[in-house]
């Protein structure tokens, strides 16, 4: 029987372990809290903390594994990479990793491959920040060069703002190295593009919508298809495909996040390395019937990834929406008690939901992330009416909240 390592087993791998199983792989996963939700879905199961790469690379040795992977966790990518290297096994390469989880490695990369992107600029200090507000120009993004999950990210209206944030950004960065971009308004898009075999194809693309406010960066719902079209739509499909060229990534699942302008114009705000987190497995599962989890796995024992895995196989409108703090359809305060998940599951159109909420957490704004506590997804005909069901079908869960949290500064 083959044998696959997942880095990290938090609860987004657990079912792609799960999933793993049931194609008859034996798992093993390692992860540095031994209650990790994936590490009892494995066969095999180690603490170990995957910022070591030498013991992640010892115990996919002892266990003989014939792959390795990750799911969703960033930081995991080029841990994933070098292991694989060490061990003689598929993976993209510790370069190419590298690019595709530093964001100035990868600004630099799309720079020389003539990608659109926004003004950037790298900084370690204040006297650096100002000079790189002075090139990049005002608004700005202030965000660590080598984290995730929008943690440590920045709007900055001025150049007083830097001087407040500065600090908490560097926090975030393990190498403490931040980048400086332009801002760009518009509407975000996520997409999913799989490179095989050196051929790169772009399999979805959907709208990010985000929350106003401190936690502009978060996406709390994703329509699909995306509401763009004609020429725009090609636009960002292509420049979706030469952003993953650019890195040199041949095989893999990527993942780029792209800002339109209203005047069409597309730039690349990242591309990460790796089956995204937030659902967008599933969003490729509901919406073109594409298994991500079964591509990632076939390409990490360096199994031939065939056409009918590989390509779309319907298109689903579908929207999902993440529960969040108001002005999304979470109360802010103490968590007491939650119900009714089985009549938001019961709405019509509804395909999958989840709450992760539990007894005496508190909700708060939205900032990270980590601050959308559950989600649900819709289909219909039209992605208009999926993200009606899914708004819809969202209100239909209870909270019942202690304190009404104030509001942040
Ligand atoms: N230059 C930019 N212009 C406008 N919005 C941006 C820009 N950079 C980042 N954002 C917003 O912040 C989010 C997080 O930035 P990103 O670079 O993807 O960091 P992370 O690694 O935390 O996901 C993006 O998805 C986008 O919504
Ligand atoms: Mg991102």
């Amino acid at each position: 029987m083959r044998s696959v390592l997942f880095v990290g087993a938090g609860r987004h791998q657990r079912r792609a372990i799960e999933r793993a199983r049931a194609l008859g792989l034996r798992v093993v996963a390692v992860d540095r809290s031994a209650d990790a939700p994936g590490l009892a879905a494995a066969d095999a199961a180690e603490t170990v903390d995957f910022r070591d790469v030498d013991a992640v690379t010892e115990a996919g040795r002892r266990h003989g594994v014939d792959g390795v992977l990750t799911v969703s966790a960033d930081r995991a990518v080029p841990v994933v990479a070098a292991v694989a290297e060490a061990l003689g096994l598929p993976g993209i390469g510790t370069e190419t990793a590298h690019a595709m989880t530093h964001k100035i490695a990868m600004r630099r990369q799309f720079a020389d491959a003539g990608v659109s992107q926004p003004r950037f600029a790298a900084v370690r200090s204040i006297a650096e920040g100002h000079h790189a507000l002075e090139r990049v120009g005002l608004p700005a993004v202030l965000k660590p060069a080598d984290s995730g999950g929008q943690r440590g990210v920045f709007l900055l209206e001025s150049v007083d703002d830097l001087d407040a944030h500065l600090h908490a950004a560097l926090a975030e960065s393990a190498g403490g190295e931040t980048i400086v971009e332009s801002f760009h308004d518009g509407l975000e898009l996520n997409g999913l593009v799989l490179a095989r075999a050196g051929d790169v194809i772009s399999l979805t693309l959907s709208d990010r919508l985000r929350p106003p406010g401190i936690g502009f960066g978060v996406g709390w719902t994703h329509v699909y298809p995306a509401s763009i079209y004609g020429d725009t739509l090609a636009e960002a499909e292509r420049v979706a495909v030469a952003a993953v060229r650019a890195l040199g990534l041949t095989n893999g699942i990527a993942f780029p996040q792209l800002l339109v302008g209203d005047d069409g114009s597309v730039r690349v705000v990242e591309v990460a390395a790796r089956i995204p987190g937030g659902q967008m497995a599933d969003l490729a599962r509901h919406a073109i019937g594409i298994d991500l989890v079964e591509v990632a796995l076939r390409q990490a024992l360096g199994v031939e990834v065939p056409d009918d895995l590989a390509y779309p196989r319907f298109s689903q409108p579908l929207a999902i929406r993440f529960l969040t703090a108001s002005p999304g359809p979470l109360p802010a305060g103490v968590v007491r008690s939650w119900s009714g998940l089985e009549r938001v599951l019961a709405f019509p159109g509804v395909v999958q939901a989840d709450v992760f909420l539990t007894a005496g957490e508190t909700i708060r704004p939205v900032r990270l992330d980590g601050d959308r506590r559950g989600y649900v997804i819709a289909i219909a005909p039209t992605n208009v009416e999926a993200l009606e069901r899914a708004e819809a079908a969202a209100r239909l869960l209870d909270v019942d909240v202690s304190v009404a949290a104030a509001a942040p500064a």
